[in-house]
């Protein structure tokens, strides 16, 4: 059993593995508990070069995650960096890239006492598009909450949290809709299944803190300080529910997502029902960004060869 998304190797615990060989037993404990941190990483390709976007970020967001949990890990964040460059030259990619960095508790026996289990270490990655088929997207405020930091550490990206986020987006899809926005347990706006939010009103953005209970998005904070930088006016504040409906613009941001425009919520058009002109302003200045043409920004990038 396999699946071609156009990779030839996994890096697994400092070895390359070929990627039909990249497995794990079933009694591997993070497919029981959930007992594994990720990262989702974009690499962009300008023809050239190509460019690893804010690598030192991601993979200290994936050591905090492990710190969150205490799982420990056997690697530093110079080791993990040189290792997810080696995956994407081991394969030989010349395109856009998704990259995923995992840690998983290993082997052991039925329980929950992971202290003496191996943290193994994968780095796997692909050719990668958009993450949205379409140019603006439906969505509903789902009916499911945002996990609580009272319940887990939020911030942390761990596998066993996306089961959230995986309720939440099979509710919108199967009501017909391409995602979800979770409100957190005050009922305030958090953030999407796999997006951070942002709204545009009275030209005004406006992003929930992360005292809302968000994921500390990388692509959150870029744009924040791309689009301070461009004269926009951002506000990290409270949203309520109702502040959807009434915004002029919507959209999702994040490592797969980008910057995806919201035209509908709950089946309301939001603003003018097309992709409005702040949305579209910040796509021309992150892909500028990304492709590495912004020499501000080039500290964000990090040269594969
Ligand atoms: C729940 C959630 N929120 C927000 C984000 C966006 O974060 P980033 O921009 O770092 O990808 C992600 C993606 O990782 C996510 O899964």
């Amino acid at each position: 059993m396999s699946i071609d998304l156009g990779a030839k190797y996994v890096w697994h615990n400092g070895e390359f593995v070929a990627w039909d060989d990249a497995r794990v037993h079933v009694m591997t404990n993070a497919l029981h508990y959930g007992t594994g941190v990720f990262e989702g990483i974009r690499a962009y390709y300008n023809g050239n070069q190509l460019y690893i976007f804010r690598l030192r970020e991601h993979v200290a967001r994936l050591l905090n995650s492990i710190k969150l949990y205490g799982f420990g890990i056997d690697y530093g964040s110079e080791e993990l960096s040189k290792a997810i460059k080696d995956t994407l030259i081991k394969n030989g990619f010349r395109a856009d890239l998704y990259i995923r960095p995992l840690a998983i508790k290993g082997l052991g026996p039925i329980g929950l006492d992971v202290r003496k289990l191996k943290t193994e270490v994968f780095i796997i990655a692909m050719p990668y598009g958009k993450y949205f088929e379409k140019e603006g997207i439906e969505v509903i405020v789902s009916s499911w909450r945002r996990l609580s930091g009272q319940t887990v550490p939020i911030l942390a990206k761990v596998t066993g949290h996306y089961v959230n986020s995986v309720l939440a987006k099979l509710e919108a899809l199967n009501r017909g809709f391409d995602d979800a926005i979770l409100l957190n347990e005050q009922g305030r706006v958090c953030e999407g299944s796999g997006e951070n939010i942002m709204a545009v009103k009275d030209g005004i953005i406006i992003t929930p803190p992360l005292s809302a209970g968000i994921l500390d998005g990388i692509t959150r904070r870029s744009l924040m300080e791309v689009a301070g930088d461009a004269g926009f006016r951002i506000v990290e504040r409270d949203m309520e529910r109702s502040e959807l409906y009434t915004a002029d613009e919507l959209f999702f941001v994040g490592t797969a997502a980008e910057i995806t425009p919201i035209l509908k919520v709950d089946g309301r058009t939001v603003g003018s029902g097309n992709v409005g002109p702040v949305a579209s302003k910040l796509k021309i200045l992150f892909t500028d960004v990304v492709k590495g043409r912004v020499d501000k920004y080039r500290k964000w990038l990090d040269p594969v060869w």
